[in-house]
């Protein structure tokens, strides 16, 4: 840090004045005030999509201190936990505003999280040098799906219930290790009062101290490389005589006061959710977990909270066809194209063995287990993005066809998927999902080509603003 920011200078000779420079002397202050906010030049042609990082720290902190509150009225005890919920909400004071500001902040923070993660996919926020910022990114959306998924158990609903038991027990689908893992994720051979217990305890405490890290992380890797714009622009290659760049603005004041005004007006969209359906129609809050949880009583359809579905659908999708007829052939063609442009004959060699596992696998393993492997792939080929992606030019502003289609094919494949997870799964639904599915991965796997073969336009050398 001290790298880059200058000492800074004494202050006025005032009492606020000796004040921080007497903390100067004891803690770095006015430098990271200088570092982090009002000497960190951000690109000045920032757009609608980069309030969403700011607003991730808003609900953060919504979801922090909303948790904090609930915490002191909630029981995690299975004969407790749903009564223990339902009198927050009617005789704690303001309990239910508390209740259903986390409950809204819970699915908000997943909406920001995908619209934060979307503007990477249209200026190519996680190409060099931003690999590492855009893996923590990642990380911390698989922390917050399971700090998500966690969280859901605690209020005892049937469907809180039923949902960790199809998840957990996905687990069972590895071969060997999967069963005892299960049963040691539950602490339990069905999910308990001890399963209740460690998720209140993680949901509570471990997961949040790792988001709180991770975003910290996250920004203080931000700043080191710089934010990225609209136009995909390097602003530190073009610096004035004092080593500022042309294109740069102090991030306070401009663009504090302007996210001020993202809040404000997220938080119109967060009140008006919040007071007027906070259910939303059962997207935010599921019917069936105003029913206390019941070992005996499946509910009609399982399906986790919207955030999830995408993901579920793949999972339910790959069925014994998929593997056969899908993935196979897929297999097939990738090794075929890997083949074809890698070069060294040990490299073609680890392509041909690892497929030829791969097809072993595809006919020798229940397709729940694929299942599952898809599931997982499906968030761990967002890690490799960054060197899948070869295109000479970042923004979507000068990418070609081949890459502005292959995005919009592949949001309407995750919206669908997104929809399709909500609904039971049955006969021209599978074959929908299975296409999705198909789509999904295609995304990822055909990038290198598609990137490298589409017709990009010039970039300017400064970025553009109006
Ligand atoms: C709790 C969740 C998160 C918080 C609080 C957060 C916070 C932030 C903030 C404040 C910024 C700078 C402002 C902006 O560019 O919008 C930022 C930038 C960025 N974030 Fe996140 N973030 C979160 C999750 C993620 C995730 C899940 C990803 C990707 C998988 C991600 C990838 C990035 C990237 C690539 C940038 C740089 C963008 C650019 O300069 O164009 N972040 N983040």
């Amino acid at each position: 840090m001290a790298k880059t920011a200058a000492k800074p200078a004494a202050k006025p000779d005032t009492v606020w004045g000796r004040f921080i420079d007497w903390l100067d002397e004891r803690y770095p202050m006015t430098e990271t005030w200088e570092y982090h906010l009002s000497k960190y030049y951000a690109p000045k042609n920032f757009n609608f999509w980069y309030y969403f990082g700011s607003l991730a720290i808003l609900v953060l902190v919504i979801q922090l201190l909303t948790g904090i509150f609930l915490t002191m009225h909630y029981k995690p005890d299975v004969n407790l936990a749903f009564a223990s919920v339902e009198y927050i909400m009617r005789d704690v004071d303001w309990g239910w505003l508390i209740r259903y500001m986390h409950s809204t902040g819970a699915s908000m923070f997943f909406v920001v999280v995908y619209l934060h993660m979307f503007r990477g996919f249209l200026y190519g926020s996680y190409r060099g040098p931003r690999e590492l910022l855009w893996i923590i990114g990642v990380v911390i959306f698989i922390a917050l799906m399971a700090e998500a998924f966690m969280g859901y158990l605690l209020p005892w609903g049937n469907m809180s219930y039923w949902g960790a038991q199809v998840i957990i027990s996905l687990f069972d689908a590895i071969p060997w290790v999967g069963p005892p893992l299960a049963e040691w994720i539950r602490g339990d051979f069905v999910v308990s009062d001890a399963t209740l217990n460690r998720f209140f305890a993680l949901h509570v405490i471990a997961v949040p101290l790792v988001l709180v890290a991770l975003v910290f992380v996250h920004i203080v890797a931000l700043h080191q490389v710089g934010s990225n714009n609209p136009d995909g622009v390097e602003i530190k290659k073009k610096k004035d005589a004092n080593g500022i760049p042309l294109d740069g603005i102090p991030f306070h004041p401009y663009y504090t006061v302007k996210d001020i005004v993202g809040a404000t007006v997220f938080l119109m969209v967060f009140a008006a959710i919040m007071f007027f359906a906070p259910e939303l129609g059962g997207w935010f809050l599921e019917h069936d977990n105003f029913v206390p949880a019941n070992i005996l009583q499946t509910p009609t359809e399982i399906k986790p909270l919207w955030y999830f579905t995408p993901f579920y659908s793949i999972l339910r999708a790959t069925t014994h066809d998929l593997v056969v007829y899908g993935l196979t052939p897929l297999v097939f063609a990738m090794a075929a194209l890997t083949v074809y442009s890698v070069r060294g004959t040990l490299a073609r060699l680890a392509t041909l063995a690892l497929a030829a596992v791969l097809l072993i696998g595809f006919f020798t393993l229940d397709a729940k287990v694929w299942g599952v492997v898809l599931m997982g792939l499906s968030l761990v080929f967002f890690f490799f993005l960054p060197w899948l992606d070869r295109s000479p030019v970042k923004s979507i502003r000068y990418r070609g066809g081949m890459y502005k289609t292959a995005l919009a094919v592949f949001v309407v494949a995750f919206v669908v998927l997104g929809w399709l997870g909500t609904q039971p799964a049955s006969g021209a639904k599978v074959v929908l999902a299975q296409v999705g599915t198909v789509i999904y991965f295609l995304f990822f796997l055909l990038m290198p080509w598609y990137t490298t073969f589409d017709k990009t336009k010039p970039v300017p050398e400064r970025v553009t603003w109006k």
